[in-house]
Parts: structure tokens; C-alpha cells; sequence
């Protein structure tokens, strides 16, 4: 075992140098950390802040899709979105789990949701204007999502990494629904291949920015890399996405909105268009299109919610006064 952190005289840890590495000597043995084995507090607030914004992401992405449950086109496609949804309420339970191990309480986390102060993806600032929309999201916003949470099922930490082996099962359904509805659309009438190509035009630049900034201009990835948080960078992940989905596009005979798109043989991959940065902080920083909507969502249900949290809080009091009472 390696050697503690030095314990300050006002009680602070000072991590000296020896506690560093004999730490990220464990990192570069593919060793899981565990919640209760010592680790730099830098660790810790990079595992808080990126697993706590992950639930939020999880849990306002579902206001999207749920706004078209009750207008779906078929009791069949009803259920695979009411499915689809209730995952990814589980996938943030999941996720608000994993980050309280860390030392951290739900209410705090949503405090700094509510308050602006932590993020979500901004994918989901996005509106859903057509059923196309529930589709596309399925195909590109999970199919992103895969693409980056794949590799997290090998991050450093443990309760992050194992909640995401549960998580990515489900996502694989949530992709191959949501590519089913673009298909049927694209082999329906003009009216609806019109509509899939619509919808495919809103959403493609704005899954790509989901990986993050460039690389260059990514203020934790190489921290979280050197500690395997993130096994991939941003753009690496980005790339493999692009290359993956530029095939089922042209499967479906819907054209990507990136005149620039073109094979690269030399790179093995695409190139693509620039992506619109500007509109990515835009709305990262609270001014896109559904931003207030969503965080509003959130605040009520967190509001309407309480009366439960506390009658269960009461409850468990109680409960553990009659435990102890007893014995
Ligand atoms: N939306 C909002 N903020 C973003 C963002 C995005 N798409 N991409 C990056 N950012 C923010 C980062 O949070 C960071 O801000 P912060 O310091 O205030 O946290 C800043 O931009 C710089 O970005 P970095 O690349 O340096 O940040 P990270 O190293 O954290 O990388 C990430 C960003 C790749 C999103 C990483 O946090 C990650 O892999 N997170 C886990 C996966 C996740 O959260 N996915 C979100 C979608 S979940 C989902 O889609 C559910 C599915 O079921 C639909």
C-alpha cells in the first residue's frame, strides 16, 4: 500500500509528491480506485464535476423525448420511447449514485444545476420540432453517446465505470430505435423523407459538439487522460462517431448537412466542415433556444419532489430510532 498523504496540523492533507505518484503508479496499473482508497483531490472534483454534469445530462435529456410520448405515431413506437425515457432516468439515478460516492449529496448537485453553476450537454437546449426529431436523437444523440461512454466502461473509477457497462446496454436499444424510425421515414413518402432530412439537418452539427471542445481548446482532457478517466480525446471520439455514422446516412439516402464531408484516405477517416464554436458556448452559456425551459422543468419537478424526500427522509429516521430503540 502506498503511503497516505501527509495529515496537516490544522487537519488539511497536504499530498506530497510520494502520495502523487505511488497514486498514479495504480492509474498506469489499470487499477480501479475505489471510493474509500485515498486519491488526490483533484481526482475527486474532476470525477464530481464530469459524473455530475453526466446524470444531469441524463436526466434533462429526457424532457426532449418526453414531450413526444403522448404523439407518437403508434402504441408500438409509444413504447419504445416510454422505454427509452425511463432509462435515461435510471442512467442519472445510476450516475448521482456513483458521483455520492465522492463525498458529495444530490441536493448539491441539483443546487448547482439549478443555480447554472454545473452543466448539462447542450444537446439538449435543442427543440424537438417533428417526430423525425425522436428518431434522429435516438440514431445520433445515443449513437454519440455510445461512442463516448463505451470507453468509460474502462475509466479509472469504479462505481463510474461499472454503472456504465448497465447504461451502454440500454443505449445500444435507445440507437437501433431511434435508426429504425429514420429508415421508415426515409423509405416513406416525400413528406416524410422531407421531414427525416429536416431533422437530420438540426441535429447533426450540434451531436458533434457533443465530444467537447477541439482538443486544443479542452481545459481537462489531458489531466483526465493521464489519470484514465477519458481513454480517447475529444476529437478522437468525434472522428470515430463521424466515421461510423457517414455510411448509415448514405444507407438511408439523407444527405449530411457538411458540404465538406469527403473520405480522406490518407487519414483513413473523414474530414468535415468547421463546427460553429461560437453557437456551441452560445449555447453551453445558457442562450439556446430551450435552455430556460429545461432548467425550469427541472426546478419544479425538483420543487414538487420535496414533500416525497422529506416523508422518506422522516421515514428512515424513524425507522432507525425504532432499530435502535429495539436492540
Ligand atoms: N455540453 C455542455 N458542456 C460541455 C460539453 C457539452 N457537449 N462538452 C464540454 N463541455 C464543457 C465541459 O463540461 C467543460 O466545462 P466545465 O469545466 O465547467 O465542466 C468545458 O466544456 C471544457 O470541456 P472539456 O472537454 O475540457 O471537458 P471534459 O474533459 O469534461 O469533456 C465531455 C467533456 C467529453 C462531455 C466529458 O465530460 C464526458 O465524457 N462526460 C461524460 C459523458 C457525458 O456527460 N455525456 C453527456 C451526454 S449524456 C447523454 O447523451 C445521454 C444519452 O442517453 C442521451
Amino acid at each position: 500500500m502506498y503511503s497516505q498523504g501527509l495529515i496537516g496540523a490544522d487537519g488539511s492533507t497536504e499530498e506530497t509528491q510520494e502520495f502523487l505518484d505511488a497514486f498514479q503508479k495504480r492509474i498506469d496499473a489499470e487499477e480501479k480506485i475505489e471510493p474509500n482508497d485515498p486519491m488526490p483531490e483533484g481526482y475527486r472534483r474532476t470525477l464530481v464535476r464530469q459524473i455530475g454534469q453526466h446524470a444531469h445530462s441524463e436526466i434533462v435529456g429526457m424532457l426532449p423525448e418526453g414531450n413526444w410520448i403522448t404523439r407518437a405515431p403508434s402504441l408500438r413506437r409509444k413504447a419504445a420511447l416510454l422505454a427509452k425515457v425511463q432509462d435515461e432516468g435510471g442512467h442519472g439515478l445510476y450516475l448521482y449514485s456513483a458521483a455520492e460516492t465522492l463525498g458529495v449529496s444530490r441536493e448539491q448537485m441539483t443546487e448547482e444545476l439549478l443555480s447554472g453553476k454545473a452543466k448539462y450537454s447542450s444537446i439538449f437546449n435543442y427543440p424537438t420540432l417533428s417526430w423525425a426529431d425522436m428518431g434522429t436523437i435516438g440514431w445520433l444523440v445515443d449513437g454519440a453517446a455510445i461512442m463516448n461512454q463505451i470507453p468509460l466502461c474502462r475509466c479509472s473509477f469504479g462505481p463510474y465505470a461499472r454503472a456504465m457497462i448497465r447504461v451502454c446496454k440500454e443505449e445500444s436499444f435507445h440507437q437501433r430505435q431511434g435508426y429504425e424510425i429514420v429508415m421508415y421515414l426515409a423509405r416513406g413518402t416525400k413528406e416524410q423523407r422531407d421531414m427525416a432530412q429536416d431533422s437530420l439537418n438540426r441535429w447533426w452539427w450540434p451531436s458533434l459538439m457533443m465530444f467537447g471542445p477541439h482538443d486544443a481548446d479542452s481545459a481537462h482532457s489531458e489531466q483526465s487522460m493521464e489519470w484514465k478517466i477519458k481513454r480517447f480525446s475529444n476529437d478522437a471520439l468525434r472522428q470515430k462517431f463521424i466515421d461510423a455514422t457517414v455510411p448509415q446516412a448514405e444507407f438511408l439516402g439523407l444527405t449530411l448537412p457538411d458540404p465538406d464531408l469527403k473520405w480522406n484516405d490518407e487519414k483513413g477517416g473523414y474530414d468535415h466542415g468547421p463546427i460553429d464554436w461560437d453557437e456551441f458556448w452560445r449555447v453551453v452559456k445558457g442562450d439556446g433556444v430551450m435552455n430556460r425551459d429545461r432548467v425550469k422543468a427541472r426546478k419544479k419537478a425538483w420543487d414538487d419532489g420535496a414533500w416525497v424526500r422529506e416523508a422518506a427522509l422522516a421515514h428512515a429516521v424513524k425507522r432507525e430510532a425504532r432499530m435502535q430503540a429495539a436492540e
